[in-house]
């Protein structure tokens, strides 16, 4: 399986809807690859020479920065743009999806109801999402990631996948492999040989993840977990109709209702960067106590990290904190995988993380991992 399967609960755009998203993504890809570079040289010429001029020495860091760096009028052109691609892109995704509304929630209905069923879904109405999801339109995703407008609604997972297909392919992301297949190689060359048994996804979303791993360990009870009712509904039949075993829950990653030593494989995939440095570190901590002795953790996310950047990358990276709704973006940049591990009680030598490499080499993924004894 690779990244972006069609499937039955796709809204399929029209001609005319896929001609406005192809725009939108040409755009994106343009102001990503094309303008975005441009700004390090905005920042040479111009804002640092303001600052140095007003303070004798040059700017340290990315905050010093980001004060003549929103001053300068074509940074301020590229921010527009960048917001309004974000914006057209979510303006292209939410077409087609009204449009099918209706064809959806059939889908669902069906593919729930099914006597074929592989998987399940457990929602709990008494589960409250944390304020820092259902409050905030995280990425602009117009409904956001804990939405529920009642008992067959998936609006949430039809935004969560249509915008991230275009997001993925807009930021130059490759779709031969989906992050949990990168993970599958990641796991063959640095544990050889380990098959799990029983596999939980942390924060899965409308399941791009979990599926995958279901098709590649078809002998393995999958678990994916979410705060949101409408993205699981989605994920739940979305995974039915690629005719993967999945059981979705409505939980969350950092209180389970799972039972102590019950996983050989506790994953989650680009979750981190949509959490506070709390909530990562209590997802540390039930992958933990949720592992079986011998049991392994991974935690992969984008590549974001501050440490490896100099001031200006970590300026340049702080846009989408500020203007694309990702209020948790520096929680994850700045945070310390080294250090939640091992306050989570996996031992020191069974620690790792880098980077790990998408096949077609478009990306470089955070992949972080411990091992329980
Ligand atoms: C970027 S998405 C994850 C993408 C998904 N894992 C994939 O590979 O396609 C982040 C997800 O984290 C979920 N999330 C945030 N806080 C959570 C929590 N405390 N427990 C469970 N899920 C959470 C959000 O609802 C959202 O669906």
């Amino acid at each position: 399986m690779a990244r972006n399967p069609v499937h039955d609960m796709m809204s399929q755009p029209n001609h005319d809807e896929r001609a406005r998203q192809l725009f939108v993504l040409n755009l994106k890809f343009h102001v990503g690859r094309k303008i975005r570079p441009g700004n390090k040289a905005i920042y040479e010429k111009l804002a640092k020479p303001k600052f140095v001029k007003q303070h004798g020495r040059e700017p340290t860091d990315r905050h010093e920065i980001g004060e003549v760096m929103w001053q300068e009028p074509n940074y301020l052109m590229f921010s527009a743009i960048n917001r309004d691609a974000q914006e057209l892109m979510w303006d292209s995704v939410a077409e087609p999806i009204y449009r099918q509304k209706d064809r959806l929630e059939k889908t669902y209905d069906s593919l729930h109801a099914s006597a074929k069923r592989k998987g399940s879904l457990a929602l709990n109405p008494a589960f409250d999402p944390p304020r820092g999801i259902k409050e905030v339109n995280i990425h602009l995703q117009p409904v956001n990631y804990a939405a529920d407008y009642g008992a067959n609604d998936v609006l949430a997972g039809a935004f969560y996948e249509g915008g991230g297909n275009l997001y993925s392919m807009g930021g130059g992301i490759g779709t031969m492999e989906s992050k949990a297949e990168v993970i599958q190689r990641f796991i063959k060359e640095r544990f050889p040989g380990f098959t799990p048994t029983k596999i939980l996804d942390c924060a899965c979303s409308a399941g791009s993840s979990s599926t995958p791993w279901a098709l590649a360990f078809p002998n393995a009870e999958v678990h994916g977990i979410d705060v949101g009712a409408g993205m699981l509904r989605y994920a739940h039949a979305r995974a039915e109709a690629l005719g993967a075993a999945v059981h979705f829950h409505q939980m969350d990653a950092g209180a389970t209702t799972f039972p102590d030593a019950s996983f050989d494989l506790v994953v989650s995939h680009n979750a981190m960067h949509e959490m506070p440095v709390k909530t990562q570190a209590a997802m540390f901590k039930e992958s933990y106590r949720l592992l079986k002795p011998g049991g392994i953790a991974i935690h992969q996310d984008v590549p974001l990290r501050y440490s490896e950047r100099d001031a200006f990358g970590q300026f340049d990276a702080s846009w989408d904190l500020k203007n694309n709704n990702e209020p948790y973006w520096e929680a994850y940049a700045t945070n310390d995988p080294v250090k939640m591990y091992l306050d989570a009680g996996f031992p020191k030598d069974t620690i790792w993380h880098g980077k790990f490499e998408q096949l077609d080499k478009t990306v470089a993924w955070f992949v972080s991992c411990a091992r329980k004894p």
